[in-house]
């Protein structure tokens, strides 16, 4: 009812906070949407050069997703925790603020996922990790993080957090659409690089 509409504008609200441009705005970096990718992301702040201001970025990011879950699960409870998740991920992609043009969603992807469950979280942070030490694709690490959260949520117990996923997941992946065309071409750029 009424709650879970709070909830879910709460959500969006939080999640609508573009902390990339927020931090490119605090160090001085510059126009965010005319570096690199043009991204407001924790990975296009690090083409700057600063990273303390990615690293930043990308707590926020994912911190403003678990903030709105945990408020959410405290006041109203499990399902509304989830329709928080989705809110503020949509805020992000589609904040009010940038005319909805966003970002891709990664970072608070895995901060709702952390607060959700942390094992999943963390399993999907060890994943991006993992193929980002690997390969040093932001983008790909990311898409198969996405990919895996499924797997994870399965292997924790969590079967009812598969709808959210997979909604998210792809989100991500229409998100990455420029990311998967410069990858398959081999033009894509690398961490560090
Ligand atoms: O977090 C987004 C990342 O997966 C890709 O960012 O700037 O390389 O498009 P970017």
């Amino acid at each position: 009812g009424l709650a879970l509409i709070a909830t879910a504008l709460l959500a969006y609200l939080l999640g609508s906070v573009p902390f990339g441009i927020v931090m490119a705005r605090l160090f001085g970096l510059g126009d965010l949407r005319a570096i690199g990718s043009g991204n407001i992301g924790a990975t296009n702040v690090l083409r700057t050069g600063n990273k303390l201001a990615a690293f930043l970025t990308l707590v926020f990011d994912a911190a403003k997703g678990g903030v709105a879950v945990l408020i959410a699960r405290a006041l109203v409870g499990e399902d509304a925790a989830q329709v928080a998740g989705l809110f503020a991920f949509l805020g992000h992609l589609y904040p009010v603020w940038l005319g909805f043009r966003g970002g891709k969603g990664v970072a608070t992807f895995l901060g709702v996922l952390l607060a959700l469950d942390w094992r999943v979280g963390l399993a999907c942070c060890a994943t991006w990790l993992l193929v980002a030490v690997v390969t040093r694709y932001s983008s790909l690490s990311a898409l198969v993080a996405a990919a895996l959260s499924v797997i994870w949520m399965l292997v924790f117990g969590q079967a009812q957090m598969v709808v959210l996923a997979l909604l998210l997941g792809s989100l991500v992946y229409v998100r990455h659409a420029e990311n998967i065309r410069r990858l398959r071409r081999g033009e894509e750029s690398r961490i560090g690089g």
